[in-house]
Protein backbone atom coordinates (compact mmCIF):
# COMPACT_ATOMS: atom_id res chain seq x y z
CA UNK A 1 0.00 0.00 0.00
CA UNK A 2 1.18 3.63 -0.74
CA UNK A 3 2.29 5.83 1.97
CA UNK A 4 -1.16 7.77 1.27
CA UNK A 5 -2.74 5.16 1.08
CA UNK A 6 -1.46 3.17 4.32
CA UNK A 7 -2.24 6.66 6.34
CA UNK A 8 -5.98 6.83 4.86
CA UNK A 9 -7.02 3.60 6.22
CA UNK A 10 -5.06 4.52 9.32
CA UNK A 11 -7.19 7.60 9.87
CA UNK A 12 -10.37 5.63 8.73
CA UNK A 13 -9.65 3.07 11.76
CA UNK A 14 -9.20 5.74 14.37
CA UNK A 15 -12.08 7.55 16.41
CA UNK A 16 -11.80 11.61 16.03
CA UNK A 17 -13.30 14.69 17.80
CA UNK A 18 -11.58 16.80 15.45
CA UNK A 19 -11.71 17.92 11.87
CA UNK A 20 -8.08 17.73 11.08
CA UNK A 21 -6.66 18.73 7.61
CA UNK A 22 -3.71 16.26 7.51
CA UNK A 23 -2.45 17.13 3.91
CA UNK A 24 -2.36 14.98 0.66
CA UNK A 25 -6.58 15.71 0.43
CA UNK A 26 -6.84 13.80 3.77
CA UNK A 27 -9.33 15.34 6.71
CA UNK A 28 -10.00 13.50 9.53
CA UNK A 29 -13.99 12.53 9.62
CA UNK A 30 -14.23 14.75 13.68
CA UNK A 31 -16.95 15.22 15.79
CA UNK A 32 -16.83 18.73 15.29
CA UNK A 33 -15.38 21.27 12.73
CA UNK A 34 -13.07 23.46 14.67
CA UNK A 35 -11.70 24.95 11.44
CA UNK A 36 -15.06 26.43 11.08
CA UNK A 37 -14.08 28.85 14.19
CA UNK A 38 -10.38 29.69 13.87
CA UNK A 39 -11.21 33.37 12.67
CA UNK A 40 -13.29 33.60 15.74
CA UNK A 41 -11.12 32.64 18.72
CA UNK A 42 -8.61 35.47 19.55
CA UNK A 43 -5.33 33.47 19.03
CA UNK A 44 -2.16 35.85 18.09
CA UNK A 45 -1.82 35.29 14.38
CA UNK A 46 1.88 35.00 15.43
CA UNK A 47 2.67 32.95 18.07
CA UNK A 48 6.76 33.21 17.10
CA UNK A 49 9.02 32.37 19.74
CA UNK A 50 6.58 31.66 22.11
CA UNK A 51 6.37 28.81 25.05
CA UNK A 52 2.57 27.37 24.72
CA UNK A 53 0.22 25.15 26.04
CA UNK A 54 -3.38 23.11 25.10
CA UNK A 55 -5.02 22.35 27.49
CA UNK A 56 -7.52 19.16 26.93
CA UNK A 57 -6.04 18.84 23.82
CA UNK A 58 -7.68 15.37 22.46
CA UNK A 59 -6.46 15.28 18.78
CA UNK A 60 -4.49 18.32 18.83
CA UNK A 61 -6.54 20.78 16.72
CA UNK A 62 -5.43 23.88 18.89
CA UNK A 63 -2.14 22.32 20.02
CA UNK A 64 -0.91 22.14 15.96
CA UNK A 65 -2.91 24.84 15.24
CA UNK A 66 -0.42 26.77 17.86
CA UNK A 67 2.89 25.32 16.23
CA UNK A 68 1.51 26.28 12.78
CA UNK A 69 1.49 30.09 13.96
CA UNK A 70 5.62 29.94 14.68
CA UNK A 71 5.61 28.56 18.70
CA UNK A 72 8.60 27.80 19.89
CA UNK A 73 7.64 24.60 21.80
CA UNK A 74 3.49 23.17 22.01
CA UNK A 75 3.00 20.87 25.54
CA UNK A 76 -0.49 19.92 25.28
CA UNK A 77 -2.48 18.10 27.92
CA UNK A 78 -5.17 15.79 28.35
CA UNK A 79 -6.18 12.99 30.20
CA UNK A 80 -5.97 9.59 28.32
CA UNK A 81 -8.48 7.48 30.21
CA UNK A 82 -12.02 9.04 30.28
CA UNK A 83 -12.66 7.21 33.60
CA UNK A 84 -10.72 10.21 35.45
CA UNK A 85 -13.12 12.63 33.72
CA UNK A 86 -15.22 14.72 35.97
CA UNK A 87 -18.37 12.10 35.83
CA UNK A 88 -21.48 13.39 37.32
CA UNK A 89 -21.67 10.83 40.58
CA UNK A 90 -25.39 10.43 39.32
CA UNK A 91 -23.96 8.94 36.39
CA UNK A 92 -21.55 7.05 37.84
CA UNK A 93 -24.21 5.53 39.95
CA UNK A 94 -26.17 4.68 37.10
CA UNK A 95 -23.48 2.62 35.20
CA UNK A 96 -23.01 0.85 37.91
CA UNK A 97 -25.99 -0.61 37.74
CA UNK A 98 -26.92 -0.45 34.05
CA UNK A 99 -23.66 -0.83 32.01
CA UNK A 100 -23.71 -0.46 28.39
CA UNK A 101 -21.54 -0.79 25.48
CA UNK A 102 -22.31 3.05 25.08
CA UNK A 103 -19.85 3.89 28.30
CA UNK A 104 -17.61 0.96 27.70
CA UNK A 105 -16.80 3.01 23.77
CA UNK A 106 -16.48 6.31 25.61
CA UNK A 107 -14.23 5.13 27.55
CA UNK A 108 -11.43 3.90 25.59
CA UNK A 109 -8.17 5.45 25.70
CA UNK A 110 -8.18 9.01 23.60
CA UNK A 111 -5.04 9.56 22.49
CA UNK A 112 -4.61 7.66 19.52
CA UNK A 113 -6.02 10.11 17.17
CA UNK A 114 -3.40 12.86 18.66
CA UNK A 115 -0.79 10.32 17.73
CA UNK A 116 -1.59 9.60 14.04
CA UNK A 117 -1.94 13.21 13.44
CA UNK A 118 1.39 14.02 15.10
CA UNK A 119 3.15 11.75 13.02
CA UNK A 120 1.12 12.76 9.92
CA UNK A 121 1.93 16.29 10.05
CA UNK A 122 5.48 16.18 11.61
CA UNK A 123 4.50 18.10 14.62
CA UNK A 124 7.26 17.76 17.48
CA UNK A 125 3.86 18.86 20.34
CA UNK A 126 4.65 16.54 23.33
CA UNK A 127 1.55 15.16 24.96
CA UNK A 128 1.51 15.03 28.89
CA UNK A 129 -1.60 13.18 30.65
CA UNK A 130 -2.47 15.55 33.09
CA UNK A 131 -5.48 16.67 34.09
CA UNK A 132 -5.64 21.03 34.46
CA UNK A 133 -6.61 21.03 37.96
CA UNK A 134 -3.10 19.43 38.50
CA UNK A 135 -1.42 21.96 36.06
CA UNK A 136 1.46 23.81 38.87
CA UNK A 137 4.16 26.19 37.89
CA UNK A 138 6.54 23.32 39.78
CA UNK A 139 5.18 20.47 37.13
CA UNK A 140 5.25 22.36 34.00
CA UNK A 141 7.31 25.96 34.42
CA UNK A 142 5.09 28.71 32.79
CA UNK A 143 3.97 29.38 29.64
CA UNK A 144 3.65 32.38 27.41
CA UNK A 145 0.33 31.59 25.95
CA UNK A 146 -1.72 29.05 27.41
CA UNK A 147 -5.07 27.88 25.28
CA UNK A 148 -7.97 26.28 26.84
CA UNK A 149 -11.02 25.04 24.19
CA UNK A 150 -14.21 23.21 25.18
CA UNK A 151 -13.29 22.29 28.18
CA UNK A 152 -15.25 24.17 31.27
CA UNK A 153 -18.62 22.95 30.69
CA UNK A 154 -16.92 19.02 31.64
CA UNK A 155 -15.30 20.30 34.56
CA UNK A 156 -17.58 20.35 37.92
CA UNK A 157 -15.26 23.09 39.26
CA UNK A 158 -14.68 25.17 36.29
CA UNK A 159 -12.92 28.70 38.33
CA UNK A 160 -10.52 26.15 39.91
CA UNK A 161 -9.33 25.02 36.87
CA UNK A 162 -9.39 28.43 35.39
CA UNK A 163 -7.04 29.03 38.64
CA UNK A 164 -4.55 26.36 38.09
CA UNK A 165 -3.98 27.73 34.21
CA UNK A 166 -3.32 30.92 35.64
CA UNK A 167 -1.06 29.50 38.13
CA UNK A 168 1.52 28.70 34.98
CA UNK A 169 -0.06 31.61 32.74
CA UNK A 170 3.14 34.10 32.23
CA UNK A 171 1.24 36.21 29.53
CA UNK A 172 -1.91 35.80 28.00
CA UNK A 173 -4.59 33.06 27.89
CA UNK A 174 -7.39 32.49 25.47
CA UNK A 175 -10.13 30.63 26.53
CA UNK A 176 -13.26 29.54 24.01
CA UNK A 177 -15.95 27.82 25.72
CA UNK A 178 -19.39 26.64 25.45
CA UNK A 179 -21.69 28.88 26.51
CA UNK A 180 -25.33 28.48 26.66
CA UNK A 181 -26.91 30.84 23.56
CA UNK A 182 -30.27 32.05 24.57
CA UNK A 183 -29.12 34.01 28.22
CA UNK A 184 -26.94 35.30 26.25
CA UNK A 185 -29.11 37.44 24.34
CA UNK A 186 -31.77 38.10 26.76
CA UNK A 187 -29.51 38.13 30.00
CA UNK A 188 -26.57 39.78 27.94
CA UNK A 189 -25.50 41.89 30.99
CA UNK A 190 -26.67 38.99 34.56
CA UNK A 191 -23.95 35.76 34.75
CA UNK A 192 -26.12 33.22 35.01
CA UNK A 193 -25.21 29.18 34.34
CA UNK A 194 -27.86 26.07 33.77
CA UNK A 195 -26.71 22.99 35.57
CA UNK A 196 -26.87 19.98 34.44
CA UNK A 197 -24.64 16.75 35.66
CA UNK A 198 -26.98 14.29 35.06
CA UNK A 199 -27.20 13.12 32.14
CA UNK A 200 -23.73 13.41 30.45
CA UNK A 201 -20.56 14.83 31.65
CA UNK A 202 -21.73 18.32 30.96
CA UNK A 203 -21.87 20.51 34.23
CA UNK A 204 -22.50 24.57 34.10
CA UNK A 205 -23.68 26.04 30.97
CA UNK A 206 -23.37 29.56 31.87
CA UNK A 207 -23.92 32.57 29.50
CA UNK A 208 -21.53 34.93 27.74
CA UNK A 209 -21.59 37.11 30.80
CA UNK A 210 -21.34 34.21 33.22
CA UNK A 211 -18.46 32.72 31.41
CA UNK A 212 -16.64 36.33 31.51
CA UNK A 213 -17.22 35.92 35.48
CA UNK A 214 -15.60 33.00 35.62
CA UNK A 215 -12.11 34.13 33.98
CA UNK A 216 -12.10 37.02 35.86
CA UNK A 217 -12.68 35.22 39.22
CA UNK A 218 -10.25 32.85 38.49
CA UNK A 219 -8.35 35.93 38.51
CA UNK A 220 -7.95 37.19 34.74
CA UNK A 221 -8.31 40.66 33.31
CA UNK A 222 -10.27 40.39 29.76
CA UNK A 223 -8.63 42.48 26.90
CA UNK A 224 -10.50 40.72 24.19
CA UNK A 225 -13.93 38.98 23.85
CA UNK A 226 -16.22 37.80 21.14
CA UNK A 227 -19.61 37.27 20.87
CA UNK A 228 -21.57 33.81 20.81
CA UNK A 229 -20.42 32.28 17.32
CA UNK A 230 -21.22 28.47 16.68
CA UNK A 231 -18.89 25.33 16.64
CA UNK A 232 -20.27 22.93 13.65
CA UNK A 233 -20.85 19.10 13.51
CA UNK A 234 -18.00 17.10 11.84
CA UNK A 235 -18.41 14.52 9.77
CA UNK A 236 -18.39 11.97 12.33
CA UNK A 237 -20.99 13.50 14.31
CA UNK A 238 -24.31 11.54 14.33
CA UNK A 239 -27.37 13.01 12.58
CA UNK A 240 -29.71 14.79 14.58
CA UNK A 241 -33.50 13.40 14.90
CA UNK A 242 -34.62 17.12 14.90
CA UNK A 243 -38.16 16.22 14.84
CA UNK A 244 -37.23 14.44 18.24
CA UNK A 245 -35.37 17.38 19.44
CA UNK A 246 -38.46 19.55 18.14
CA UNK A 247 -40.72 17.47 20.82
CA UNK A 248 -37.83 18.48 23.61
CA UNK A 249 -37.90 22.33 22.55
CA UNK A 250 -39.97 22.74 25.86
CA UNK A 251 -36.77 22.52 27.90
CA UNK A 252 -33.54 24.41 28.05
CA UNK A 253 -31.66 21.76 27.12
CA UNK A 254 -33.74 20.71 24.34
CA UNK A 255 -33.53 23.90 22.99
CA UNK A 256 -29.53 23.89 23.17
CA UNK A 257 -29.92 20.48 21.52
CA UNK A 258 -31.77 21.57 19.01
CA UNK A 259 -29.33 24.86 18.00
CA UNK A 260 -26.50 22.17 18.45
CA UNK A 261 -28.28 19.66 15.79
CA UNK A 262 -28.82 23.15 13.18
CA UNK A 263 -26.27 24.85 13.77
CA UNK A 264 -23.35 23.86 15.69
CA UNK A 265 -22.46 23.98 19.29
CA UNK A 266 -22.53 27.77 20.34
CA UNK A 267 -19.16 29.28 22.05
CA UNK A 268 -17.48 32.29 23.63
CA UNK A 269 -13.78 33.36 23.62
CA UNK A 270 -11.47 35.57 25.34
CA UNK A 271 -8.24 36.66 25.40
CA UNK A 272 -6.63 37.24 29.09
CA UNK A 273 -4.10 38.42 31.29
CA UNK A 274 -3.49 37.06 34.89
CA UNK A 275 -3.79 39.50 37.39
CA UNK A 276 0.16 39.50 39.10
CA UNK A 277 -0.68 39.32 43.12
CA UNK A 278 0.57 37.98 46.21
CA UNK A 279 0.46 34.43 44.83
CA UNK A 280 2.44 34.93 42.11
C1 LIG B 1 -14.76 18.75 24.21
S1 LIG B 1 -13.09 18.30 24.18
C2 LIG B 1 -12.31 19.77 23.62
C3 LIG B 1 -11.08 19.51 22.79
C4 LIG B 1 -10.27 20.77 22.44
N1 LIG B 1 -9.74 21.41 23.62
C5 LIG B 1 -11.05 21.76 21.63
O1 LIG B 1 -11.21 22.92 22.07
O2 LIG B 1 -11.48 21.43 20.53
C6 LIG B 1 -12.69 18.26 25.90
C7 LIG B 1 -11.31 17.69 26.16
O3 LIG B 1 -10.96 17.93 27.53
C8 LIG B 1 -10.40 16.76 28.08
N2 LIG B 1 -10.56 16.77 29.54
C9 LIG B 1 -11.63 16.41 30.28
N3 LIG B 1 -11.38 16.59 31.59
C10 LIG B 1 -10.12 17.09 31.67
C11 LIG B 1 -9.28 17.48 32.74
N4 LIG B 1 -9.70 17.40 34.01
N5 LIG B 1 -8.04 17.94 32.48
C12 LIG B 1 -7.60 18.03 31.20
N6 LIG B 1 -8.35 17.67 30.13
C13 LIG B 1 -9.60 17.21 30.36
C14 LIG B 1 -11.12 15.64 27.40
O4 LIG B 1 -10.41 14.43 27.52
C15 LIG B 1 -11.21 16.18 25.99
O5 LIG B 1 -10.04 15.89 25.28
Amino acid sequence: MSPAGDLRARVAATRWYHTIDLGGGIVTPGWFDTRATVSRVPLPASLAGLRCLDVGTWDGFWAFEMERRGAASVTAIDIDDQERWDWPPAMRLARAAHDSRRYVEAFKAQSAGFALAREALGSRVERIDLSVHDLSPERLGEFDLVFLGSLLLHLRDPVGALDAVRSVCAGEAVIADAVDAIPSFTRPRTPTARLEGIERPWWWQPNRAALHQMVRSAGFEIVEATGVYLLPRGAAHPRPDVRGLLREARTAQGREQLIVACKGLPHAAVRARPLVGPDR
